[in-house]
């Protein structure tokens, strides 16, 4: 049972202090994370690849996220859990709503859409009904067909005003969190300066409130493409609790991301 909720969030914007977030996808793992003192465990459908050896995460579907969600809850004692809903599950607000539902009783403190205008009457529906919701915009994996690949988004004037907009309407309709993916450094400024809720994110640059990493990437066991913005904890530490406890010392004290991994 998280200790954690989005008030302390929030106030952790205010108070300009970095907020650290890591998926997890298991007890062990997770029981390491947060006696590391990690604040959010993501049970991100990135476990469509890095546990199931998928090359994108279309295949997750909700019981997988369920059940690793189960998994994570049972071993986390302080941090703030976040789930994703998978692809296609919250087609309409009313799937959405017995979706999340489903999480939120498997130990969920939060679910996580991917989009941006088109979920406004899913997100205002969720958080009505008592169901906190983080957006993610900019690179929404769930969407690579429509992308055409794993690309940068916001580069163009007109994409990264798009975001902006869509990430203002998305606080308005009730979000309270949103993570932002593969964006430039100059977008991700204006939308953590412009949003009041706390913005985490991961080929983001350092400007943001947070950060997300995969956990496979912060110990370097990914398999094939490595992104840019990832980096691997365990190259400087001797064990996976000092890579942990790197990791959120390098994002409390803005060095992770550094240069080398943002996108302009
Ligand atoms: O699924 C996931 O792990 C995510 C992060 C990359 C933000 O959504």
């Amino acid at each position: 049972m998280a200790v954690l909720n989005i008030s302390s969030l929030a106030k952790m914007k205010q108070k300009k202090q970095k907020i650290t977030c890591i998926t997890a996808y298991d007890a062990s793992f997770a029981s390491i994370f947060d006696e590391a003192g990690i604040q959010v465990m993501l049970i991100g459908d990135s476990l469509g690849m890095v546990l199931q050896g998928h090359t994108n995460t279309i295949p997750v579907t909700l019981n997988d996220i369920k059940y690793h969600t189960k998994c994570v809850a049972r071993a986390v004692k302080n941090a703030f859990i976040l789930a994703d809903l998978p692809f296609m599950t919250y087609s309409t607000s009313h799937k959405a709503y017995d979706n999340a539902a489903k999480l939120i009783r498997a130990g969920a403190n939060m679910v996580k859409l991917e989009g941006g205008e088109w979920l406004s009457e899913t997100i205002k529906g969720l958080v009505d009904r008592g169901i906190p919701v983080c957006a993610h915009l900019g690179l929404t994996p769930q969407s690579i067909n429509v992308f055409g690949g794993f690309k940068v988004q916001g580069r163009q004037d007109v994409q990264a005003e798009k975001i902006l907009q869509d990430a203002l309407l998305l606080e308005k309709c009730g979000a309270q969190l949103l993570v932002i993916e593969c964006v430039p450094l100059a977008l991700a400024q204006r939308i953590t300066d412009a949003l009041r809720i706390p913005v985490i994110g991961i080929g983001a640059s350092n400007v943001t409130d947070g950060q997300v990493l995969v956990m496979h990437d912060a110990f370097g066991i990914s398999s094939g493409f490595c992104p840019r913005f990832t980096k691997n904890f365990l190259l400087e530490a001797n064990d996976i609790k000092s890579a942990v406890a790197l990791y959120k010392k390098q994002v409390e004290d803005g060095s992770f991301p550094a240069q080398e991994h943002f996108f302009n």
